[in-house]
């Protein structure tokens, strides 16, 4: 039977107010039909809210698992629920497919804080020290990259490389997190996550004060104070499977807000506490534009074909590991 949005009230209703419900649910109906009619997938990442991750998204996860499954759809549009680095990586292992983004204005601090003058520099500074790129960045920063990665696969990615040093850009703090897990070296850049920077030890400290026996998973984009105070780090997708796995009975997840209640959603038996930061970019994106995204073919993600065969290289080397 096909979803309508009366049907899928019941899965969010613990997370979406039911007063709210109405605002959603006409663009929500009509999703599912423009879905249909045009045959369209919406990919969507886990910070997304509620009514786009639960209700109209057909592949959802961490970085690493949206690239993944991006290679493997076969609809003719896919629509990407998440930041514009997403969208180029879904349109470059996609290169024949229409890729849209609902607002062209979802950046990303860290694939702001780099350019691929800035690699080729660091490529003269550090001469045959291999480049190790976060997906976070633009297709022209990937095209001067020798592979890329993501948190979920960041110490696999350095380690598959075989050599004593890499360059790991552009998260600083990320790159410190690894550089704790592995003996190759590894050199930073000074990109920071917005959302995760904000995070302080004295934060997790008064969680715990405040809630006792709290678990506490927190991403590596958080600098590594806040990751040593943590019980877990992880991928947004790592940290789901977490609280599936392990069930803490009470729990924090120091990352974007949307993440507690969508995972919050499948397991009503723990307790979630709130503190989080709100991540701009992907709040950008709202059931109404994804809605004018498939009714006007809006925006057609775009990358330059010289750029894009050396940037798809490095993913595809990236998902070869
Ligand atoms: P992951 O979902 O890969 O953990 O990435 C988090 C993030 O900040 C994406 O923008
Ligand atoms: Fe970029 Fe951080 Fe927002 Fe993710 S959460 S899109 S890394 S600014």
């Amino acid at each position: 039977m096909t979803p309508s949005a009366a049907s899928l009230y019941d899965r969010v209703q613990r997370v979406i107010p039911a007063i709210e419900w109405p605002v959603f649910s006409d663009d929500i109906d009509a999703i599912l039909k423009l879905k249909r009619e045009r045959n369209a997938v919406i990919l969507a990442h886990n910070y997304q809210t509620p009514e786009i991750f639960h209700c109209v998204a057909d592949i959802v996860g961490d970085s690493l698992a949206l690239a993944r499954k991006a290679m493997e759809v076969e609809a003719d549009v896919i629509v990407l629920a998440g930041v514009h680095f997403m969208a180029e990586t879904a349109k470059l292992l996609n290169p024949a497919k229409t890729v849209l983004i609902p607002d062209m204005r979802a950046g990303c601090s860290l694939a702001d804080s780099i350019t691929p003058h800035d690699i080729r520099l660091l490529r003269q500074r550090y001469p045959g020290v291999p480049v190790v790129t976060y997906v976070n960045t633009s297709a022209a920063v990937k095209a001067e990259s020798d592979i890329c990665c993501t948190s979920g696969n960041a110490k696999a990615v350095v380690e598959s490389l075989g050599v004593p040093r890499v360059l790991m850009l552009p998260d600083e703090y990320l790159a410190q997190n690894i550089a704790k897990q592995t003996d190759v070296e590894i050199i930073a850049w000074k990109g920071h996550c917005e959302v995760h920077e904000r995070f302080t030890p004295e934060d997790i400290r008064e969680m715990r004060a405040a809630h006792p026996g709290v678990t506490v998973l927190a991403h590596p984009e958080c600098p590594p104070e806040v990751v040593a105070e943590a019980d877990f780090a992880g991928s947004t997708a790592a940290m789901s499977d977490y609280v599936g796995t392990k069930k803490p009975s009470r729990v924090v997840l120091v990352t974007e807000c949307s993440m507690s209640d969508n995972v919050a959603v499948e397991h009503p038996d723990v307790e979630f506490i709130r503190p989080c930061n709100l991540c701009p970019h992907m709040k950008r994106i709202t059931l109404g534009n994804i809605r004018s995204a498939l009714e006007r073919n809006e925006h057609a993600v775009t990358i330059d074909p010289a750029v894009a065969a050396r940037a798809r290289l490095a993913v595809e080397r990236m998902l070869a590991v």
